[in-house]
C-alpha cells in the first residue's frame, strides 16, 4: 500500500502497526530475515528466490547468445545467483573469470561477501572483489569477481580486449552510470573481436529496450523474473512475539541521513517503555566496514531497525525484513553546466521509476507499506516518468581521458547508449588542452597526458600530483590527493559545533584548507595514528585510516610513473602552485563591492561562496581555488584554497589568455 502526503492533511505517521497492506512482490520463498545459517539452509534459500526458475533458461542464453538481457524485480536473486549460475556451469574453468560491475563501490563489498559466504569460501578466494584502492582478488584463484564498473574501466587500459573474462554481467544498468554507459559503449566494440565474450546486462527495471536495441541483433529479453507469480495478498496478522517490521527511510546524503539518526536515536529513547527498541542505522556510501555488517545483521528479536539510506538502498542492496518504506522524493544528483562549467551535486526530485522502486523494497517478506511525503497529484501530473543518464549531466573530463587512452579518437562519433551533449565534450577538450594532457589534435600528451590516464584519479587530481613532483612537492601532493578522495576527515556531531570548531582551529592554515589537512595529516602520524588523538579532535579516525592506505597506494603508483618522493619541507607556495596546475578552471576572485563573502568563477562569472566547512570561511582571502561545489540555498566551494593570480596565467597561459585574465586587474 502506497501513502501519499496530503496538504493540509497531518504529516503521516512514520510507524503503523496495526492497518494491513498489500505484499508488494510476492516471492514464493520465505527468505528469512537471517542470512547467516548453514549450508543445505542456504541451498534451500537460492532455490527459493524467483530468478533460481530461470536458471537453465539463462544459462541456455548465455550460451548460444552474445548478449543476453536480464530484468527482475530487486532482490530476485540477479547479482548473487547468476554469477554462481555461471561459475557452476563452467564459464570459469580453464583460469577465465566471470566479472560482474555494480556502479557503487559499497554494494560490491557487499554482494561479494554475500556471495563468498553463499559458496562457502573465504572472500578473496574462488570469490573476490576490486574497488579502487582495495583488491582483494587472487589471480589464478578467484573465479568470480565483483567489480566497479569504473575499474573494469581501468583494467581496459592494460587488457583492452579483457581478454582473462569469460562473461561479463554488466549489473544496475538501469541506474545509467556515466561509467556504465561507457563501459556499454565499449563491450560493444570489444564483442566484434571477441565472439567467445558474452555479455549479461542485467537491469531492475523495463529500460532494457533501450539496451536490447543498443546491443541490436543478439540481444534477447529475458522474462521478467517474478513475472509469473500472482502478488498475493496476505492479511497482516502480527503476533506480538513477531517481530514487527524493520522501516527504511529515503533522505539524499551524508548530512541529512546523520542528523535524522541522532534525532530518531534521541526520540526513541525519549519514547522507552511500551514502544518497541529502535535500531537506528545510517546507510550511505563510505560507512566503515563495521557499520555495513550492522546493516545485514538480523534484526535483534523485539526490536525494530530504521535503516536512514540514501538511494544506494533502492536497487542496489537487498535489505531483508524491511516492511516500511519513507520516501522523502528526492536524491542527491549529480548536474552539470557546461555554459557555466561547474558541476554539483543537487537534492533534486527523483523519477516516477525511482519512487517505484523505493516503494518496492517494502513488504517484500510480507505485506508492507510506504509513505511517500508528496502528494498524488504530485507523483501524477509533475514527477518525470524516468531520470536522465548521467552520461548527459555530467562533466566529461574523466571520460574523454579514458576512452583516448583506449585509443579511441573519434569521441564525438562513438557509439554511446545516450549521447552526452556536444558543449561538454568540448568543455571536456578545452580543459584537457590547458591541462596540457591533450595536444592541437586531441591526442594524449606524452608523457604527461599518458602518465595522467594511469592514475585511477580526477585528471585534475593527477596534473597537481605530476606539477608537485616537479615543483619538489610530490609527498605532500600525495597526502593531500589521498585526502580529497575520502568524504570528509572531519567527524560531524551535533549540538557540539564550538568545540569542533576549535577542533578545527588548533590544525587552520591561513592559507586554505588543503594546508590545514596537511597539518592534520602530520598530528595524526605524530600521534602514532592514535584513534583516541582522532577523537579528541573530532577527526574521523576510519577516514584517516582510509587516507593511509589510498596513500600508499598512490606511493606505488607515483613510484611506477617515475615520480620521486620529496618534500616542500612546509613551502605552502610551492604546494598551492602544484594544486594551482591542477585546478585552475576552479579559480575565483572575491566581489569587492558586492554582498560580503561573494565570489565569481573567472571562467563564468558563476556566484559562489565559501562553505561553513572551510577554514577559509568568513576568511575570505580575494583570490581562491575551490576543489569542488555543493548547492543548496546556495552554490558553496567545498577545500578551498588561497592563490596569487599570477599563478593562473603560469599554469595555463592560453586558458586564461582566452578568458582576457590579462586585463583584469589583479
Ligand atoms: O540482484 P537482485 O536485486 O535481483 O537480488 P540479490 O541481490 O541477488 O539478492 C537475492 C537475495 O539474496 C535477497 O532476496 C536476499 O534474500 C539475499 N541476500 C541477503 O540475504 N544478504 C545480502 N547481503 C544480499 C542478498
Ligand atoms: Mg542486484
Amino acid at each position: 500500500m502506497t501513502q501519499f502526503w496530503k496538504p493540509g492533511s497531518e504529516k503521516p505517521r512514520l510507524v503503523d502497526d496495526e492497518e494491513g497492506g498489500i505484499l508488494f512482490f510476492s516471492t514464493p520463498t520465505s527468505s528469512s530475515s537471517s542470512s547467516r545459517f548453514g549450508y543445505s539452509s542456504i541451498d534451500k534459500q537460492r532455490q527459493g528466490l524467483p530468478v533460481y526458475k530461470y536458471r537453465n533458461g539463462i544459462l541456455y542464453l548465455v550460451e548460444n547468445h552474445a548478449t543476453t538481457i536480464i530484468v527482475g524485480e530487486t532482490g530476485s536473486g540477479k547479482t548473487t545467483q547468476i554469477p554462481q549460475y555461471l561459475n557452476e556451469a563452467g564459464w570459469a574453468e580453464g583460469g577465465r573469470v566471470i566479472a560482474c560491475t555494480q556502479p557503487r563501490r559499497l554494494a560490491v563489498q557487499a554482494v561479494a561477501s554475500r556471495v563468498a559466504e553463499e559458496m562457502g569460501v573465504k572472500l578473496g578466494e574462488e570469490v573476490g572483489y576490486i574497488i579502487r584502492f582495495e583488491d582483494l582478488t587472487k589471480p589464478g584463484v578467484t573465479k568470480i569477481k565483483f567489480l566497479t564498473d569504473g575499474v573494469l574501466l581501468r583494467e581496459m587500459m592494460d587488457d583492452p580486449l579483457l581478454t582473462n573474462y569469460s562473461v561479463i554481467m554488466v549489473d544496475e544498468a538501469h541506474e545509467r552510470s556515466l561509467a556504465t554507459d561507457i563501459l556499454l559503449g565499449l563491450l560493444k566494440k570489444i564483442q566484434r573481436r571477441r565472439p567467445d565474450l558474452r555479455l549479461i546486462i542485467s537491469s531492475a527495471t523495463i529500460e532494457a529496450r533501450t539496451m536490447s536495441s543498443f546491443f541490436d541483433t543478439s540481444g534477447r529479453m529475458h522474462k521478467k523474473a517474478g513475472d509469473e507469480i500472482e502478488p498475493k495478498k496476505e492479511p497482516a496478522i502480527l503476533s506480538v512475539e513477531e517481530p514487527i517490521g524493520d522501516i527504511l527511510v529515503f533522505l539524499t546524503g551524508q548530512d541529512d541521513i546523520d542528523s535524522a539518526v541522532q534525532l530518531l536515536t534521541e526520540e526513541a529513547q525519549n519514547l522507552k517503555k511500551n514502544s518497541s527498541g529502535l535500531v537506528v542505522l545510517p546507510l550511505y556510501s563510505g560507512l566503515s566496514r563495521g557499520d555495513q555488517d550492522l546493516i545485514f545483521a538480523p534484526t535483534p528479536r523485539g526490536k525494530r531497525k530504521v535503516i536512514v539510506s540514501t538511494n544506494i538502498a533502492e536497487t542496489s542492496l537487498t535489505l531483508e525484513g524491511i516492511v516500511y518504506v519513507v520516501d522523502s522524493g528526492f536524491s542527491k544528483q549529480r548536474f552539470y553546466n557546461p555554459i557555466s562549467d561547474i558541476e554539483n551535486l543537487v537534492v533534486a526530485p527523483i523519477s516516477k521509476a525511482s519512487a517505484r522502486q523505493r516503494a518496492g523494497r517494502a513488504g517484500r517478506v510480507r505485506s508492507g507499506k510506504c509513505y511517500r511525503l508528496y502528494t498524488e497529484e504530485y507523483f501524477v501530473k509533475e514527477m518525470p516518468a524516468e531520470g536522465i543518464p548521467e552520461m548527459q549531466r555530467s562533466n566529461l573530463v574523466s571520460c574523454v581521458i579514458q576512452l583516448k587512452a583506449l585509443g579511441i579518437d573519434n569521441i564525438l562519433g562513438f557509439d554511446w547508449p545516450a549521447s552526452p551533449p556536444p558543449e561538454a565534450m568540448v568543455r571536456a577538450l578545452e580543459v584537457l588542452y590547458s591541462l596540457g594532457i591533450l595536444d592541437e589534435d586531441a591526442k594524449l600528451t606524452s608523457p604527461i597526458g599518458f602518465q595522467v590516464a594511469e592514475i585511477p584519479l580526477d585528471p585534475m587530481i593527477s596534473k597537481m600530483i605530476m606539477s608537485g613532483s616537479l615543483l619538489g612537492c610530490s609527498e605532500e601532493v600525495i597526502t593531500v590527493a589521498a585526502i580529497l578522495s575520502v568524504q570528509s576527515i572531519w567527524v560531524a556531531v551535533r549540538g557540539v559545533q564550538k568545540e569542533m570548531d576549535e577542533a578545527k582551529l588548533r590544525f587552520a592554515a591561513a592559507e586554505g584548507d588543503h594546508v590545514t589537512f596537511l597539518n592534520v595529516y602530520k598530528g595524526f602520524l605524530q600521534s602514532g595514528k592514535s584513534s583516541q588523538w582522532c577523537y579528541k579532535n573530532f577527526i574521523n579516525y576510519h577516514a584517516m585510516k582510509k587516507v593511509l592506505e589510498i596513500r600508499e597506494q598512490l606511493k606505488r603508483i607515483a613510484h611506477r610513473l617515475g615520480i620521486a618522493l620529496k618534500s616542500c619541507e612546509g613551502d605552502t607556495q610551492v604546494l598551492r602552485k602544484a594544486v594551482t596546475a591542477g585546478f585552475f578552471a576552479n579559480a575565483c576572485r572575491l566581489e569587492a563591492f558586492s554582498q560580503a563573502g561573494m565570489y565569481k568563477t573567472i571562467r563564468s562569472s558563476q556566484e559562489v561562496y565559501i562553505h561553513p566547512s572551510s577554514v577559509l570561511f568568513r576568511v575570505n582571502p580575494k583570490w581562491v581555488i575551490f576543489h569542488s561545489i555543493v548547492s543548496t540555498d546556495r552554490q558553496y566551494m567545498r577545500n578551498v584554497i588561497a592563490i596569487d593570480p599570477s599563478w593562473l596565467t603560469e599554469a595555463a597561459p592560453q586558458f586564461y589568455q582566452q578568458q582576457g585574465l590579462n586585463k583584469v586587474a589583479y
